[in-house]
């Protein structure tokens, strides 16, 4: 992939599986008027997740993946990404892990939210175990996707403290809260060392 110059905005596909909050929250930042990026794309594996509404309300495209068969569903993930010019992926709430072939074509140029102080809690359910090992803090971190599970080198993270009384989604709206902070940020963040 070329070297990303000039005063060219940088052109994201957003994947998602469900609520698409986070998605959300990265294309009303991109209307902002100093933005360096545009949202070109949303990406998701299911016809039925919620966050396609936002791609109807602010007018962006959409491709629906079916992943069937994973081989092909990259395949066509690629034409998508080729097709709109696609510089950068940003991982929201999207619930298929990427092979490493695809990771390799985009190498540092996907990045990930995931609910947890990396590297503790990678995968799923994370506000959960966090509440039974007494934790005091848990939080997110947005980091590059490698080949790894939620390992790649972390951009940023917020602490949130978790209080006697949470139960997992008490926990889990706080820490959104926090993610649609933390998001756009790394994404200025990346846009900048590209
Ligand atoms: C977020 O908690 C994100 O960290 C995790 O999945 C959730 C997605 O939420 N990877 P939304 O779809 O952006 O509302």
């Amino acid at each position: 992939m070329q070297k990303l110059i000039g005063a060219k905005k940088i052109n994201i596909a957003v994947f998602i599986s469900g609520n698409g909050s986070n998605f959300k929250i990265l294309v009303l930042d991109s209307f902002k008027k100093k933005s360096k990026y545009e949202i070109k794309l949303v990406i998701s594996n299911k016809a039925t997740a919620k966050g396609l509404v936002y791609a109807r309300k602010f007018k962006i495209k959409k491709k629906i993946i079916n992943y069937m068969n994973k081989k092909n569903a990259e395949k066509n993930i690629l034409v998508e990404l080729k097709k709109n010019n696609i510089d950068l992926i940003c991982l929201a709430g999207f619930m298929k892990v990427l092979s490493k072939t695809l990771i390799q074509k985009f190498k540092g140029k996907i990045i990930n939210i995931h609910p947890s102080l990396l590297p503790k809690y990678k995968g799923l359910n994370t506000h959960q175990r966090a509440i039974n090992n007494r934790e005091k803090y848990s939080g997110c971190t947005v980091h590059y996707v490698n080949s790894r599970l939620d390992s790649g080198k972390i951009i940023l993270q917020k602490k949130v403290r978790i209080l006697k009384t949470d139960t997992s989604s008490k926990l889990a709206k706080r820490i959104l809260k926090q993610e649609h902070i933390l998001y756009p940020k790394a994404l200025k963040k990346v846009l900048i060392s590209l």
